[in-house]
C-alpha cells in the first residue's frame, strides 16, 4: 500500500505545474532544476520505501541543524539552553532583528543564528576538520552508509556570499555567545550545511530521531523527544505553525529544498524536490507530506 502511495505522489507532484523557486542566495544551488522530486520512507518494522529521483544527492542545508543540535546536546547537555531559546521566532530563517532585542540569545537552534551557536558549541576547541568529521561520522553511523560528504563547491559558494550570516555571527560573537572567532565557526556551518544526500539516505538517518528501530541508539530517548519537539515547534521557521497544521508530525527543512521528517514510533521520511515557498521550504515536498499524513493517518496529534 505505502509503495503504491509513494508512487501515486511522485506522479501527482510531477503534474503540478508549480514547483516554486530554487534558493538563488547560494550561487551554487540557484541552478538545481526545480523539477526534481523525491521521496523515502523507512518504517520501524525495517521496510522501506522510495519514488522518484531518490538516487540523486542533493544539498541538505539547514536539515544538517537538526545534526549539530544531537551533537550539541550531547557536548554542553541542558547548559546549551542558556546559549539559545526553545521557542519559535516567527522570523524568516536569517532574520536579524529579534537577535539585538534579546540580547545574542537566538530563538531556537534552527535559524540561522541558533545554528552557529549549536555549531561554535559542537567546535570547542576541536579543528574544524575534526568537528566536520565528527558530524559526518554520526550521519553515516545513523544512515549506516560511508557515502555521504560534503560539497565543497557548494560550501565556497556560500561562503562567498554569506554576508547575513557574517553579520549574525559577528553580532553573537559581540554578545559574547560565540567562543571561537567568526571565521572558524562560519567555515564549519558552511561545510555541514553543504553535506549532500539522497532522500533515501536521510530517511534512513533520521531513524535516530524516531524510536522503535532497536538498532538506532545514537541519542538517549529524551534527547529524541527534545530534538522532535523542537522539529514540530521551529524546524520551518516563519512556516512551522502551516507546516503543523498540514503535516502533523515533526519536519525539518533545508533550502536545498530537503525535508527531513518523524513518525515518531511509526517511520521516517525524507522527501526533496527543490522549489521552495515563500518561507524557504520545499512547496512539492511540503504537499507531499501533507499528502501521505492525510492517506496514512500518521499524525503526532
Ligand atoms: O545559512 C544558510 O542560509 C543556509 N546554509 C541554510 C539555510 C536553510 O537551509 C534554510 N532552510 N530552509
Amino acid at each position: 500500500m505505502l509503495e503504491a502511495l509513494l508512487n501515486t505522489i511522485d506522479r501527482d507532484a510531477r503534474q503540478q505545474n508549480d514547483w516554486g523557486k530554487v534558493a538563488s542566495y547560494i550561487p551554487e544551488l540557484a541552478c538545481v532544476d526545480p523539477a526534481q522530486f523525491a521521496i523515502s520512507v523507512c518504517t520501524v518494522d525495517g521496510q522501506e520505501f522510495h519514488a522518484g529521483d531518490y538516487r540523486t544527492p542533493f544539498s541538505i542545508q539547514s536539515v544538517s541543524k537538526v545534526f549539530a543540535l544531537a551533537l550539541a546536546l550531547g557536548r554542553l547537555g541542558d547548559g546549551l539552553w542558556e546559549r539559545v531559546g526553545r521557542e519559535p521566532s516567527g522570523r524568516a530563517f536569517n532574520s536579524i532583528v529579534q537577535l539585538e532585542v534579546e540580547e545574542g540569545i537566538p530563538r531556537n537552534p534552527f535559524i540561522n543564528a541558533g545554528a552557529i551557536v549549536t555549531t561554535d558549541a559542537v567546535l570547542g576547541r576541536q579543528a574544524p576538520r575534526d568537528t566536520l568529521g565528527e558530524m559526518l561520522s554520526f550521519i553515516r553511523e545513523a544512515a549506516e552508509d560511508t557515502n555521504i560528504h560534503i560539497n565543497r563547491h557548494v560550501a565556497h559558494s556560500e561562503q562567498a556570499t554569506g554576508d547575513r550570516n557574517y553579520s549574525l555571527a559577528y553580532f553573537l560573537k559581540s554578545c559574547g555567545n560565540l567562543t571561537n572567532d567568526c571565521d572558524r565557526v562560519l567555515g564549519t556551518y558552511f561545510h555541514h550545511c553543504a553535506i549532500e544526500m539522497t532522500s533515501a539516505q536521510l530517511a534512513r538517518a533520521a531513524r535516530f530521531l524516531c524510536g522503535g528501530f532497536g538498532h538506532q541508539r545514537l541519542i538517549g530517548i529524551e534527547r529524541v523527544r527534545s530534538i522532535n519537539a523542537l522539529m514540530m515547534t521551529c524546524g520551518h521557521y516563519d512556516g512551522s505553525g502551516d507546516f503543523a497544521y498540514r503535516v502533523g508530525f515533526p519536519g525539518k527543512s533545508g533550502v536545498g529544498g530537503g525535508i527531513m521528517a518523524v513518525v515518531p514510533n511509526v517511520a521516517s521520511i525524507a522527501v526533496w524536490s527543490p522549489g521552495l515557498d515563500r518561507y524557504g521550504n520545499s512547496l512539492q515536498g511540503t504537499s507531499a507530506l501533507a499528502r501521505l499524513s492525510r492517506e496514512t493517518g500518521w499524525s503526532v496529534f
